[in-house]
């Protein structure tokens, strides 16, 4: 436990923090000695990932929470500020992809990409910027948003409608933070990466080999260096490529 005398350590709170981009963005951060915040849906495999972070000098709590459901959210933030008191980096990082044809793709496909993708992460953000203005008001760096997104947020990829416009709906949502809170000190950065090798980019390496996508890691030391930088510096998105591919935002 922290002593009165010591601040809080710097704190973050991660959605989909289980597997994959999450778990990357959860081992930096404890290395760097943040008390953290993980959540996903499924119990067993958030438990497992908290109990190889938490240490004597790391404070961590497993949440389970669908990050679809704006109820579970405003429970997951306010067991975070219980339990640590500070929010220096919320990473908005669960998402989902499950591509198809517009003409093909059911609405309650499009439904669910937008709860999860945006709808979910809009609600998180609103609820958590009274304490990310508190935390920043403590800090010269301020306090971070920080989102996963995707390249598929900037240029849209064939089959992949409603997830490409729930990304870029993410990346104006980033902008619009910068924009509305910057000068209290909070600002928000949507990561936009290609493909990562984890899960969720399984069913793509027939067409590009695990081996040639962007590591997990590549991103999670990203996240970090975004935490370090000063309040004076708004990075409202950031484009990562695989080598042998260029898009900028
Ligand atoms: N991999 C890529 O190529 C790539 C590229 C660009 C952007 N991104 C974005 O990066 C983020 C992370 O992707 P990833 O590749 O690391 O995925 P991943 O390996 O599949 O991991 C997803 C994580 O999110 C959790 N999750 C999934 N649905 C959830 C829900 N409804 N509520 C709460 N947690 C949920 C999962 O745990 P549970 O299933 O137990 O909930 C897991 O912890 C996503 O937003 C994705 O769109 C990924």
């Amino acid at each position: 436990m922290t002593s009165p005398a010591e601040p809080a350590p710097r704190a973050a709170l991660i959605t989909g923090a289980s597997r994959g981009i999450g778990l990357a963005v959860a081992r930096r951060l404890a290395a760097e000695g943040y008390a953290l915040t993980l959540s996903a849906r499924t119990p067993e495999p958030l438990e497992a990932a908290a109990a190889e972070l938490a240490g004597p000098g790391t404070r961590v709590v497993a949440v389970p929470a669908d990050a679809a459901d704006p109820d579970a959210l405003a429970a997951l933030l306010a067991r975070h500020e219980a339990e640590h008191g500070r929010l220096d980096a919320l990473v908005l990082n669960a998402g989902m992809g499950f591509g198809s044809p517009i003409a093909e793709t059911p609405l309650r496909r499009v439904d669910k990409h937008v709860a999860l993708n945006f709808r979910g992460p809009f609600a998180l953000v609103s609820a958590a910027l009274p304490l990310l203005r508190r935390t920043a008001a403590l800090d010269a760096r301020g306090a971070r948003i920080i989102a996963l997104a995707s390249l598929a947020g900037l240029m849209p990829e064939p089959d992949l409608a409603a997830y490409s416009a729930t990304k870029a709906a993410l990346v104006s949502l980033c902008e619009s933070v910068c924009l509305e809170e910057g000068t209290r000190g909070v600002s928000a950065t949507a990561i936009c990466p290609g493909y990562v090798d984890t899960e969720l980019a399984a069913w793509k390496t027939d067409e590009i080999p695990a081996e040639e996508m962007i590591r997990a890691d590549d991103i999670a030391e990203l996240a970090v260096a975004l935490t370090r930088l000063s309040r004076h510096a708004a990075v409202p998105r950031l484009a990562v490529n695989r080598p042998g591919s260029l898009f900028q935002a």
